[in-house]
């Protein structure tokens, strides 16, 4: 467990970098990244590489025992390959190409840019593979960027489709063709959309363009990772991700990376709470994310985490003091191999000249920020990382089925001793974010949100939670699975759901579930048809209301508000009711129910409403299930890593934690500050 820091020495007068690499290691950095956007500089002409300034500052960073993470430059290529081969620049669907001046300007299916990309990172792979001061390889940089309108991507969509589909009428089917009479009788005929918004166009093709586009991606990236792989040794090779973005689904590069990051920005100023957190940031919005990371292979790290304000937000919110070393210490207690920040030092020049580093732009002072990553590393120094790294579990067999409805009887809240060591799986699938942008139905439907206020309930109880993905098989053994929203589902996902249950699981799942195939149409026959057996009702009808309107549901005799989106529920005769609408002309129609099974329980929730209703409903569902929960408030997570136990207060008043006499803190005290961190051993 290291933490670091992006440099960018050729943005530097090289007198200044021995300085600078002093101040990186005088900071407590253990790591630095190098190589990112410096395409130019390494190859300025086409085909003459130098790499001997790179060399000169990893031996820098050698001599100051800070381990160095190369980054290939593809992510700004150099102004001879836009000019010389300018089919490698994206096109907008009015024809112009993209111009030269900012970065991401290339296509990934460009073969010019595939032949330059070869060249500069088998360079560099040749050079450094082996070094011992490089740890790892970062790819790119934010895999992003537009549906290109070029002729080779058109050219490969096709290609694609064609090894999909195989014949033109089993597209036309997926298609829904017969809609509109928009039949193709060729490949050759079809196009990439022009965007990703809909615009009354066929939202089947949108959905595979979104596939498509991810994959166009992913293969640029496997060009990298096996030029890398023979190289680097067991180095890792990963790319940064945007946390959810469309442009790239992870999981299309999980035979290709060995490690997984991403880039958390968490406070951008949008946020409007009454307090004071939102300088502090959610902690589902980052926890969701850190172990979505985790979920493909079970390594990852946090590659660019904010160090002060930001250039691009348009609201420049100056951060709660302490939030910085809180997101290193949320990422470190969720289980990141590492926590570096973008960047060293402040930028003098271009577009993100207002965006902090942990130093300012004269390269020495330090920033707020910088402050509390080198506190952060003081403190990371305190423990014994072997500690770290095994990971302690409680049985997760699914327990005994207690009695179902309202007179379950309360659990004792067990503390913090085992907080953090039940896990209780949510199911997160990428293809439903990109159809729901498509065609979200509602436009208030958030699936980003349906997600967060899930995983925050869950965290609010001191449970882990395990990403787990609709692709792969849905494991036996967790206690409870929430399962928000997967509205496509294909015929193993729903068999996997049954054999869940039949297991002795239990099911959670919510509105929009089972509504369509994977080819993102309806079934013929009533909504969520696959389902049903499982739900033990039906989805009558759904309503949804429009900003600022609010209706009521009730759960345990009390009145939540809700507005995005409401399923009026059947019950069948031994189908529990667990929450009913409370007002509308439907007042008393089923909003929450719960079937028995042999075995494990279904909870079908067809209301998405606010955070406080899916907490309380979660909590309660905990309860009857008897998982070991502890109350939290909703900003407060309690982690568990190894041997150590974290409190991660993102409130903007103190915790008072309740710890067994036999605690011994490591970092901070049983009183945790606002936007302060607590880490302790027990026994
Ligand atoms: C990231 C990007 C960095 C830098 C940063 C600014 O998205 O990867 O290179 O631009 O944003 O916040």
């Amino acid at each position: 467990m290291k933490i670091g820091t992006y440099y960018y020495p050729e943005q530097w007068p090289r007198e200044q970098w021995e300085r600078d690499f002093d101040s990186i290691a005088r900071m407590g950095m253990q790591i630095v990244h190098m190589g990112e956007f410096a395409w130019f500089r390494m190859e300025p002409q086409e085909g003459k590489i130098n790499l001997d300034w790179l060399a000169e500052c990893i031996e820098m960073a050698r001599e100051r025992e800070l381990d160095v993470i190369l980054c290939t430059p593809t992510a700004a290529p150099p102004i001879w390959l836009s000019q010389e081969y300018p089919e490698t620049l994206p096109m907008s669907a009015d024809g112009s190409p993209h111009r030269f001046g900012g970065r991401r300007h290339y296509n990934p299916l460009s073969p010019d840019m595939v032949a330059a990309t070869r060249r500069i990172v088998t360079a560099m792979a040749d050079r450094f593979g082996q070094h011992p001061s490089v740890i790892g390889w970062q790819i790119d940089n934010e895999y992003c960027g537009g549906f290109d309108q070029s002729p080779a991507t058109h050219r490969a969509f096709r290609q694609w489709l064609q090894n999909r589909y195989k014949t033109i009428d089993a597209l036309n089917q997926a298609w829904g063709c017969q809609f509109w009479n928009t039949y193709y009788t060729e490949f050759s005929q079809i196009q990439l959309p022009a965007r990703r918004e809909l615009d009354y166009c066929n939202p089947h093709q949108h959905l595979d363009a979104s596939r498509f586009w991810s994959c166009a991606f992913a293969r640029f990236n496997k060009v990298q990772a096996d030029i890398l792989k023979p190289r680097v040794g067991k180095r890792f090779i990963t790319t940064n991700f945007m946390p959810l973005h469309p442009d790239a689904n992870p999981a299309d590069m999980a035979d290709d990376l060995t490690l997984f990051a991403w880039d958390s920005y968490p406070v951008s100023g949008h946020d409007k709470p009454g307090n004071q957190t939102f300088r502090i940031a959610d902690p589902a919005a980052i926890g969701l994310v850190h172990d979505q990371m985790a979920s493909y292979n079970g390594r990852w790290g946090l590659m660019e985490l904010q160090p002060g304000q930001v250039n691009w937000s348009g609201v420049p919110t100056l951060l709660y003091p302490g939030a910085v070393r809180l997101w290193i210490w949320t990422a470190i207690a969720h289980g990141a191999e590492f926590v570096t920040t973008y960047r060293f030092r402040q930028p003098r020049f271009g577009t993100e000249l207002f965006h902090h580093g942990l130093v300012g732009t004269d390269g020495v002072t330090p920033s707020a920020g910088g402050r509390e990553f080198a506190l952060a590393a003081t403190e990371l120094a305190r423990l014994d990382l072997g500690k770290l790294a095994a990971v302690p579990t409680v049985a997760a067999a699914p327990p005994p089925m207690p009695p179902v409805g309202r007179k379950a009887a309360k659990l004792v809240p067990i503390g913090p001793t085992t907080a953090g060591l039940a896990t209780v799986g949510l199911v997160f699938d990428f293809e439903q974010l990109w159809y729901y942008q498509t065609l979200p139905q509602a436009r208030r439907w958030d699936y980003g949100k349906l997600l967060r206020q899930w995983y925050g309930a869950i965290k609010r109880l001191g449970l882990k939670v395990e990403i787990l993905h609709a692709h792969r098989p849905l494991p036996m053994n967790l206690p409870m699975i929430v399962c928000p929203g997967v509205q496509m589902v294909s015929e193993g996902f729903v068999q996997g759901m049954h054999q869940y249950v039949q297991a002795g699981g239990n099911l959670v799942l919510t509105c929009r579930t089972a509504l369509m195939d994977t080819t993102g149409q309806l079934f013929e026959g009533p909504l969520a048809a696959p389902i049903l057996p499982l739900i033990g009702g039906m989805v009558e009808a759904y309503d949804g209301l429009t900003d600022g309107v609010t209706a009521k549901v009730e759960l345990e005799d009390k009145l939540y508000d809700w507005s995005i989106w409401g399923d009026l529920l059947y019950a069948e005769r031994d189908t529990k009711v667990l929450a009913r609408y409370a007002d509308q002309f439907y007042a008393d129609a089923a909003a929450v129910i719960q079937k028995k099974h042999p075995k494990g329980t279904v909870t079908y929730c067809g209301v998405f409403a606010e955070q406080e209703f899916t907490s309380a409903l979660t909590e309660q569902l905990a309860r009857q299930f008897a998982l070991p929960v502890t109350a939290l408030p909703e900003r407060v997570q309690i982690c568990r890593r190894g041997a150590y136990h974290f409190c991660l207060n993102y409130q903007d008043v103190p915790y008072e934690l309740s710890v067994p006499s036999s605690a011994r803190f490591v970092v901070g005290a049983a009183t945790v500050e606002a936007a302060g961190v607590a880490v302790w051993e027990e026994g």
